[in-house]
């Protein structure tokens, strides 16, 4: 251990939990969560760690890994692109791995989403479609669009333009609240009085938005709540009256995991901008991508060099995330993972439902292959967590909310053993749910 962290594991007394802080983890409150577990090797789905244990992942690692880990198609292109390219910078040069991606994800989008800037994580996609919707103004001469409306119970990312963009009540920013800047937090328009005030508010200040952000279907992070196509159907024709960019946030329900390939397409909504991530290379490698409709890009299209979307991840289009995009793509296509996902779901509906007659639970709920079980509240997560770990599969719960969304390759014992060990762990309830 390094001699300035022993100190301050002096001064601040100690620290059993973690004997190293040299790693500073995600969400951790390094002093009081439990030490993470080793992971030494993944297959399909699961989870091999170094004391022997093998744990069924319900989460397909942060809702990446959607044909299991380490499938051999994924493997072998990465393998063949690492031999010839592994990276090289996107600034003045391209190549075939971006290009044909490019051409593959602008073929199975809906619309006219025809124009793919690739970044490096979800947070960053989202920067840049925010970027396109503002510039998108800024380039036609108007300066007074600088605010967006986004909805309660929404989650965009961790950085600072995200989390401006992120419910400022639910998520975790809110201690950041006086240092981001003001945008506009509405409820999502449910029902017709919901349709009605938006329209209302929309009608008074549309003027001062530069776009209207939402997570389609599902809204993740901020609490794996659920709504209708109609809600999206709303906000098409809201952002139309108002000539307002529609950014439709695919990052967790991109490539299947609402039953369709993108939420948009199940609620017949073509989004100005979608941002795609995770799922995006099958969980192997980072990538993303803010992908712009023609009237959007066309606004970028100029003779002065000022009008151009300056952005450029340096990792941006790396070859191999673009291989490994391109061959999980090509399982998409030749695998049923469409028909697993509804399989996932009519199973994980069918082994949940017993969890709403147990104290404590205030909500089963079941969309594609995400499957939640809301509880009124978790007042010790970390004896949760470990109940999970010890009971053989890796859930992480968050907030209130137990939630799987395996890879959609997990075999059905696989899937009915997650399910049966979440209703055996809220069962003993681990004094921790109220
Ligand atoms: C809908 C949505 N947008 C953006 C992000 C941010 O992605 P990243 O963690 O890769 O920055 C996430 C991550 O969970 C997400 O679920």
């Amino acid at each position: 251990m390094k001699k300035r962290t022993k100190k301050l594991l002096s001064v601040r007394g100690g620290g059993s939990a973690h004997p190293d802080f040299s790693v500073w983890r995600p969400y951790t409150q390094m002093r009081t969560s439990l030490p993470p577990l080793r992971a030494v090797r993944t297959e399909g789905a699961r989870i091999h760690l170094d004391d022997g244990r093998v744990l069924i992942d319900g989460t397909a690692s942060w809702w990446t890994a959607c044909h299991g880990y380490n499938h051999p198609h994924i493997r072998e292109a990465v393998a063949r692109q690492l031999a010839v390219m592994p990276h090289v910078m996107f600034g003045g040069l391209t190549h075939d791995p971006a290009e044909q991606l490019a051409e593959r994800l602008t073929a199975l989008l809906p619309g006219d989403l025809n124009h793919v800037f690739f970044a490096d994580s979800g947070s960053v996609a989202v920067e840049v479609a925010m970027k396109m919707a503002a510039q998108y103004w800024l380039n036609q001469g108007i300066r007074t669009r600088t605010k967006f409306l986004a909805f309660a119970g929404g989650y965009h990312g961790d950085t600072f333009a995200t989390m401006a963009v992120c419910d400022p009540e639910e998520g975790m920013h809110a201690l950041f609240g006086p240092l981001l800047p003001r945008h506009v937090i509405r409820p999502l328009p449910r029902d017709a009085a919901g349709a009605a005030a938006l329209g209302q508010f929309l009608d008074e200040h549309a003027e001062s938005l530069a776009g209207i952000l939402v997570e389609p279907l599902a809204q993740g992070a901020g609490g794996m709540i659920f709504h209708e196509g109609e809600v999206l159907r709303c906000l098409r024709a809201l952002a139309d009256r108002h000539g307002l960019p529609l950014i439709f946030d695919e990052i967790f329900t991109g490539f299947g995991r609402t039953g369709s390939l993108f939420a948009c397409e199940q609620a017949g909504v073509v989004p100005d901008i979608i941002t795609l991530s995770k799922a995006l290379t099958g969980g192997t490698m980072a990538l993303s991508a803010a992908i712009a409709r023609t009237h959007i890009f066309a606004a970028f299209l100029s003779e002065n060099a000022g009008h151009a979307l300056m952005h450029g991840p340096t990792y941006m289009a790396n070859p191999l995330a673009c291989s490994a995009a391109l061959a999980s793509l090509e399982l998409f296509a030749a695998e049923p993972r469409l028909a697993q996902v509804e399989a996932i779901g009519a199973a994980m509906g069918e082994q949940l439902a017993p969890c709403r007659c147990l104290p404590g639970v205030r909500d089963v709920r079941v969309l594609g292959a995400i499957g939640v079980v809301e509880l009124h509240r978790i007042a010790d997560m970390n004896a949760l967590k470990a109940a999970l770990a010890a009971a053989g599969v890796w859930v992480r719960p968050f907030r209130n909310i137990v939630y799987l969304t395996p890879a959609f390759t997990i075999a059905a014992e696989e899937l009915a053993f997650l399910c049966g060990a979440v209703r055996r762990v809220l069962e003993r309830a681990p004094g921790n749910i109220a």
